[in-house]
């Protein structure tokens, strides 16, 4: 049997790094993107030319499971007096929101190569228009764009066979969810395997928590 290929952006630190070292673990092939190169898969999300220059190094290679992880929480405690610039909401898209998009578009044909493929977007529970607690509205905002992405992509994607999934990590102890969070990034990546394996064409378009649960829209 051939090995299944996950490719996973942001894989340098945090919850991208422990999706990696779980998916190696379980004897995955694993392409872990990094601005900075350290993963040996150099990708800035929000460049058009580096994801065209990321879809080139993968010529031939079938990618099985694509998880658009890398993400950016620039507007914590910003105040909506005189917080909030223009520009945090433009670099904060272009990561969250643009960056998925282009992750996806990027990796289409290969993810078309794979028997039953599978796309995870890790979006946040910060995304839901239901549970809205007000604060950090460009976080908000892009990550319930990301999740409309989601949700729309599983509809145009259905009919290629590609499953497409959202997912809230779980409030995870990382640079971004910091030292108070609920949970480590071990457990965060376990209950995200997990449930990535579960996706499928029926549940594609869900949009779920780390440890199973259907989240509120
Ligand atoms: N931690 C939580 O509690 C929590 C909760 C809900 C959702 N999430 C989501 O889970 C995902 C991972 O979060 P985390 O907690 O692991 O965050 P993290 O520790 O801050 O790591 C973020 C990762 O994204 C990468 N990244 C940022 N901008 C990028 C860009 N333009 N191109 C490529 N990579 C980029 C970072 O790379 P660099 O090292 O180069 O900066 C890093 O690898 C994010 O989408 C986040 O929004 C996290």
């Amino acid at each position: 049997m051939t090995q299944k290929h996950v490719v996973i952006t942001g894989a340098n630190r945090g919850i991208g790094a422990a999706l990696a070292e779980g998916y190696r673990d379980q004897g995955y092939q694993v392409t872990g993107t990094s601005r900075d190169g350290s993963t040996g898969a150099r990708l800035d999300v929000t460049d058009p030319a580096a994801q065209a220059a990321f879809a080139s190094e993968m010529a031939g290679r079938a990618v099985d499971l694509l998880i658009c992880n890398a993400g950016i929480y620039a507007d914590k405690g910003q105040s909506l007096s005189d917080g909030y610039p223009a520009e945090m909401w433009a670099q904060s898209f272009a990561t969250n929101v643009t960056g998925v998009f282009l992750s996806v578009q990027a990796m289409l044909p290969h993810l078309q190569s794979a028997e039953g493929a599978k796309i995870a977007i890790i979006s946040s529970q910060m995304a839901s228009d239901e549970l809205a607690p007000g604060g950090s509205y460009i976080y908000r905002a892009s990550k319930a764009a990301a999740l409309n992405l989601g949700r729309n992509l599983a509809v145009d994607l259905k009919g290629l066979g590609i499953a497409v999934g959202i997912y809230h990590p779980g409030w995870v102890r990382t640079d971004m969810g910091g030292g108070a969070a609920e949970i480590g990034v071990d457990q965060a990546a376990a209950g995200l395997i997990e449930r990535f394996a579960a996706l499928s064409l029926d549940s594609s378009g869900c949009f779920e928590t780390w440890d199973g649960r259907a989240h509120p829209f």
